[in-house]
């Protein structure tokens, strides 16, 4: 090996070198006299780069035309900016650079619909820049009009916000007219965001406001919003300092596009989107958000007047992703089907009469949990009160809509409710009156829970991202898979006894009970070598809890008195670092488990994303990770070899804790392809080499394959990353081996200040790592021993190269 370690630094004076190249090639200016046409063969005028376009896009359809500016290069072409606050242009509408200095749109009758200039100037050309600044300059090149200084909903790179600057979100996704909220730079120097009343654009109650103001000192205000070329964006103080809104680091400014945008449901986003499509030509990731605020919209609208992020009389869920989710209540529905934040109307209205002999036959009653309004539709409180007597209370009360019981009182609400929210940790019963229509009674579900729709971004991320390895990982992986065949219990006698007198509080579920749970089998959450796991919700009347259902396929044919042992052997191990079987189904074919959910997705996404994780907490992770390990080989009633470690079978829950998936499974699978396995004989993946000898596997190949996912939480990085340049950086763990062998670790964290001031720490993890990557399994420590020597409890001595033939090295 006597390949020196590569640096980075050579890599970012490439890229130092080649950007200047960019910025000066030449800038195509639109003269005067040049035209565009709303039409759909119209071609927009690019910027050099032919990144960004501007021009018109059609929309509706309805032959209308956006003048826009857009991504071009990207699938998506994504909108960023777009004039004359978003209406829409007649097809043959012109946008002319006149030969008098006049910049205007006119429709085909010759009427001017846009105009973004006073006619005192006069302009000489124009231009599409490749920061997606469209600009409009005099014949001394001032410039009289810039795209970036009248943004619409999103900020790009470079781009600038003043004191008094705006964005407003657009009303839906497809239309671009000024939607319900706000985001300003106020002149004192804080920034906020806001709900508006349109169409006034009075500002209601702000919803984030940045701790940017400083009333005894402008200096130390915020005076600019500030996105700069490396993709942070933060305010400027007056006197210099900076506050980040971006949070974490950003590591590869120069592979993303970036925008913040002020969605459509207000909340301000920060994106990021590969600049060029993965192996085959194929773009697997699409816009990712890297950071937003607010952090709970759902909450933080606090207001009094307008209707909430979901408008009047619906109810928000707060999705992982930080997205609302807006319902109507039962018996209500959109007021625009096509506006899921338009509010709803009641669809038989509430007919009040006193002479009614029976209510009940007026109206029926819905009851729900876990749900809760600001107090401003309360109109009167009973106390004492019980659940019945608060139902019966409300149905024989004209103005009653919504009836809420809780810890002997009950609150009457009237129309129009605002606010509504999904809180799970509230309890206490909440009474929804329908109106009969005409008194035939309409059947409604009388559900006793709310579905808790989710949408599916966090799953297309998980998936975008597993997707996105290289086609050779992949298959790396599902040759690991087929392999776990091989994995099984390795019983200890003694300790089995014990553990089989342990109770497991294991629930036996229906499919039919999953199915409903998961609203059959709608929002999916991974696919791994054992089957596809679905989000669902499971409700009971005091509690609703989030669950992975794991579907199993390539199950043994003689597997089915096996199955419930094996899962009730899984649910027998309870530790921190795993992930928790709460019950199963076996209904002849269909073999499912359900587990808890861990809402902050697998590692591998949580690794390779766009930002960096903090070192810290990725050192924490990898511990937790070990110690789950450790238990599982060494302290659990009956070993278990994991067989098939690697950063998506790691879960991360609410706290960041590592959980370790898919263990135990390895039992289950059906003795697929196994004969694939010649074709990765002898590469580098998580796969330890006796699976490629004639060898014994023993919990060994576990501490292997831990060993390179320790390296690539270390660094960051992928074990294969077939991309790279240099060939030296292709194998993570021989680069590593190379960078450790020479002392010059740090070349490997040059981006990461973090891991840079913990340089002893790193060292100890990586020799570590080597010593788990040892091709000889009796040289590799036990887990336990890992957890030791990562804790620091035994020294680490100098690890032998983790080289194949030792006289090599
Ligand atoms: C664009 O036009 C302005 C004014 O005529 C001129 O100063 C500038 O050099 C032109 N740029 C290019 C790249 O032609
Ligand atoms: C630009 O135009 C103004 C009049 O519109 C003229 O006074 C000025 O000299 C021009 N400048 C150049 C550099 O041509
Ligand atoms: C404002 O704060 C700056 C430090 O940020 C300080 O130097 C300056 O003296 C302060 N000005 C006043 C008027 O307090
Ligand atoms: C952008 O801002 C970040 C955070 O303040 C900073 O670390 C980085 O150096 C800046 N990049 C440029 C090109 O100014
Ligand atoms: C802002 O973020 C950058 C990059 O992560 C960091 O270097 C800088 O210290 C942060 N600044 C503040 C004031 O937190
Ligand atoms: C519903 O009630 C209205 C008024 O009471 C009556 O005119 C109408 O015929 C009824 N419709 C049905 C379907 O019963």
């Amino acid at each position: 090996m006597e390949i020196p370690c590569p640096t980075l630094r050579n890599f970012s004076l490439l890229l130092f070198f080649a950007l200047p190249v960019l910025v000066a090639a030449q800038t195509a200016n639109i003269s005067s006299g040049s035209l565009l046409v709303a039409s759909d063969d119209s071609s927009p005028w690019h910027s050099p780069s032919k990144e960004f376009a501007f021009g018109f896009r059609p929309v509706g359809d309805q032959n209308l035309f956006l003048l826009a500016i857009w991504f071009d290069t990207i699938p998506d072409k994504t909108i960023v900016w777009y004039a004359n606050e978003g209406k829409p242009a007649p097809e043959g509408s012109k946008l002319e650079l006149g030969v008098d200095g006049q910049f205007t749109l006119t429709t085909p009758h010759g009427e001017e619909i846009w105009k973004p200039y006073s006619a005192v100037y006069k302009a000489a050309y124009a231009a599409m820049l490749n920061s997606g600044n469209f600009i409009i300059a005099d014949n001394e090149s001032n410039h009289i009009w810039e795209s970036f200084r009248n943004p619409t909903d999103t900020i790009l790179p470079t781009q600038i916000m003043e004191r008094g600057g705006l964005l407003s979100s657009r009303l839906t996704e497809n239309s671009y007219e000024k939607g319900r909220f706000q985001l300003r730079l106020l002149p004192e120097g804080k920034l906020v965001l806001n709900p508006i009343a349109l169409p006034t654009e009075k500002a209601y109650d702000a919803y984030y406001i940045s701790d940017t103001y400083d009333p005894a000192n402008d200096t130390n205000s915020g005076f600019q919003l500030v996105f700069n070329e490396s993709g942070y964006l933060y305010i400027v103080r007056r006197n210099g300092n900076i506050k980040n809104l971006t949070s974490g680091s950003i590591s590869l400014p120069q592979d993303f596009y970036y925008r913040a945008t002020l969605d459509v449901d207000g909340v301000f986003t920060q994106y990021a989107h590969p600049k060029s499509p993965t192996e085959g030509n194929i773009w697997v990731q699409s816009w990712t958000p890297v950071w937003f605020e607010p952090k709970d919209i759902c909450s933080d609208i606090k207001g009094d007047l307008g209707g909430g992020v979901c408008g009047l009389n619906s109810y928000c869920t707060l999705q992982s992703n930080g997205r609302p989710n807006c319902q109507c209540l039962p018996g209500f529905s959109l007021l625009d089907q096509d506006d899921k934040l338009s509010g709803c109307k009641q669809d038989n209205v509430q007919r009040c009469d006193p002479t009614a002999p029976n209510p009940e036959e007026l109206y029926e009653i819905t009851v729900l949990s876990n749900l809760v309004w600001r107090t401003s539709a309360n109109y009167e409180e009973l106390q004492p009160s019980n659940e019945v007597n608060c139902r019966d209370a409300c149905i024989s009360d004209c103005n009653c809509v919504v009836a809420i019981t809780y810890s002997g009182r009950c609150w009457k609400k009237k129309l129009p409710l605002s606010s509504g929210k999904v809180d799970i940790s509230t309890y206490g019963k909440v009474f929804v009156k329908i109106p009969k229509a005409n008194h035939t009674s309409r059947e409604l579900p009388s559900s006793e829970n709310i579905n808790m729709k989710e949408d599916q971004a966090t799953a297309v991320l998980v998936i975008s991202i597993l997707l996105g390895g290289s086609v050779f990982l992949n298959l790396l992986f599902m040759a690991a898979s087929s392999i776990a065949f091989f994995c099984s219990y390795h019983k200890r006698q003694t300790l089995t006894e014990v553990s089989s007198i342990l109770e497991t509080n294991l629930r036996s579920f229906t499919f039919e009970n999953l199915k409903k749970a998961t609203e059959g089998f709608r929002d999916e959450l991974g696919r791994g070598a054992f089957g596809t796991v679905y989000k669902g919700i499971l409700s009971s009347p005091s509690s609703t809890t989030l669950i992975a259902v794991k579907k199993l396929d390539n199950l043994l044919q003689d597997g089915e008195k096996e199955f419930v042992a094996e899962a009730r052997a899984i649910a027998m191990t309870h530790h921190k670092n795993l992930v928790r079987l709460l019950g199963f189904c076996d209904e002849g074919q269909q073999k499912l488990l359900v587990y808890e959910f861990m809402s902050n997705g697998t590692l591998a996404s949580f690794l390779f994303g766009i930002s960096r994780p903090d070192w810290n907490r990725r050192v924490q992770i990898a511990f937790g990770i070990a110690r789950g390990l450790a238990y599982l080989h060494d302290e659990c009633g009956t070993q278990i070899i994991h067989c098939d470690i690697k950063p998506q079978n790691i879960l991360l829950d609410d706290s960041f804790t590592a959980r370790i998936s898919d263990f135990g499974l390895a039992k289950l699978i059906m003795n697929g392809q196994t004969r694939t396995l010649t074709a990765i004989r002898g590469t580098r993946g998580y796969v330890a080499p006796e699976w490629f000898r004639n060898m014994p596997i023993t919990a060994k190949v576990d501490v292997y394959s831990f060993g390179v996912m320790l390296l690539e939480i270390v660094f960051c990085r992928k074990s294969l990353e077939t991309e790279r340049e240099n060939e030296e950086e292709v194998i993570l763990v021989d680069w590593v081996y190379d960078c450790y062998r020479y002392r010059r670790l740090e070349m490997l964290v040059e981006n990461d200040e973090e891991a840079k001031i913990d340089m002893k720490r790193l060292e100890r993890l990586v020799m570590v790592a080597i010593w788990c990557i040892q091709e000889d399994p009796s040289l590799r420590p036990s887990m336990k021993m890992v957890t030791q020597m990562l804790e620091g409890v035994v020294q680490v001595s100098v690890p032998p190269c983790p080289c194949p033939f030792s006289s090599f090295c």
